[in-house]
């Protein structure tokens, strides 16, 4: 386990037993009041937020039943929360300024802050739960960009590459959805699909079901993949075998020539994940070993999972680099606007052009995934896949890109 996961998991766990205490100590508080109506509603509304983390953690250990909804039901009840608070706080600065301006209030003047701290609240909460549910119940978004890259072999123009990444099979995948994408992806029926990592979330019988769903399908000449970190959390030392037993073809630190029917070739570089390096000396990224296939003159795609492995040899190398791992933050735009990846990625989602003089033109693309990590939520940042097209650079090209769903 990589010390910053252990520092996480050291501050989730402190936040979490926090939490409970002041659960505890509130159920004790409401105790000693004379009963009330609201009393018992408040008791009741404690005493589930203070066992449903129980329950959770539990069924992630398997030693209680893991059940989907209830799962996604305590997340959305602490994302309720959340929302909630912030609403409230906002019907409360609405309440002081309301109070500066009497006038504009209209017939509504008058009502008492706790009043309108709850009406933000719900109004916030109602809102923000709208476009999360409604979120999950849209087909995944399909990007389109057309990418011009300077000498590229007159073969290779028109060469479709599908991007899919973070698919994070699992507690908040159910297996419709699963099929929903599987069946964009045979209609799209690219060149080559390729696969940035998190397939599976957290355990070995999700690549069961990946294997179920997606391992008959495949680009035209050729399917590719890197494993992320989420493999290795979950299956550890043993994730490169198990995801290949599973169907899915993996490159660990190595490359592969795919050629199309009419003699263009690609050169497709797998780079391992970094997460791989705290289980086993020969996992993690190896870019020596990754490159060493690579040949003057072809055209190389790279995979990695975490986008910042693109600075340096890897940027050099490759003329399009794909990448996953952020999730855009699963909240926010894509650039211009902001996302919550973008507070911890210098490359957050979408797409970038290297700075390098050694390699200018070369390009990462960042993909927001098609899952969710945390909490089963995206607002702004909808699940998505994006079918890249190479193109030959021309006088005034540039990309087109267009978005469909
Ligand atoms: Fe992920």
């Amino acid at each position: 386990m990589s010390d910053h996961r252990r520092r996480f998991l050291r501050i989730l766990w402190g936040a979490l037993v926090l939490y409970e205490i002041l659960n505890a100590f509130f159920i004790l508080l409401l105790r000693q009041l004379p009963p009330s109506p609201e009393g018992e509603a408040f008791e009741l509304f404690s005493l589930l937020s203070l066992l449903l983390p129980v329950w959770l953690i539990l069924s992630f250990r398997d030693l209680l039943p893991r059940v989907r909804l209830f799962s996604q039901t305590f997340f959305l009840w602490y994302f309720a929360l959340g929302t909630f608070w912030i609403g409230g706080g906002l019907g409360g600065i609405f309440h002081f300024v309301e109070g500066m301006f009497p006038g504009a209030a209209g017939g509504r003047l008058g009502a008492s802050y706790s009043f309108r701290a709850v009406e933000g609240g719900a109004l916030l909460t109602l809102l923000f739960l709208s476009l999360a549910v409604a979120a999950r119940f849209l087909p995944p978004r399909l990007i389109r960009i057309d990418l011009a890259f300077e000498g590229l072999d007159p073969r290779l123009e028109g060469t479709t590459i599908l991007h899919l990444s973070d698919l994070h099979v699992g507690a908040w995948q159910g297996e419709g959805r699963l099929r929903t994408i599987a069946d964009v992806v045979r209609t799209i029926s690219p060149d080559i699909l390729a696969v940035t990592g998190d397939v599976i979330d957290h355990r070995e019988d999700e690549a069961q079901i990946f294997e179920r769903i997606f391992s008959s399908l495949s680009g035209k000449i050729g399917t590719v993949a890197v494993l992320g970190n989420h493999e290795y959390w979950s299956l550890e030392k043993e994730a490169y075998p198990v995801m290949r037993r599973h169907g899915l073809p993996v490159l660990k630190n190595e490359s592969l020539l795919l050629e199309r029917g009419n003699g263009g070739r690609i050169r497709v570089v797998g780079v391992d994940d970094p997460a791989g390096g705290d289980y086993a000396p020969d996992c993690g990224p190896d870019l020596e070993k990754a490159l060493a296939g690579v040949r003057p003159g072809e055209f190389v795609l790279a995979l990695v999972h975490q986008p910042t492995l693109w600075e340096g040899a890897l940027c050099r190398a490759a003329q399009l680099t794909l990448a996953g791992h952020t999730h855009g933050g699963q909240i926010g735009g894509h650039p211009p606007l902001p996302s919550l990846a973008s507070l911890f990625f210098r490359h957050p989602v979408g797409l970038f052009s290297s700075t390098d003089p050694q390699c200018p033109g070369h390009r990462l693309h960042v993909s927001a995934g098609l899952g969710y990590y945390g909490i089963p939520v995206r607002i702004g940042m909808l699940p998505e896949m994006t079918l890249v097209t190479l193109c030959p650079k021309t006088e005034g090209s540039g990309e087109a890109k267009s978005q469909k769903k």
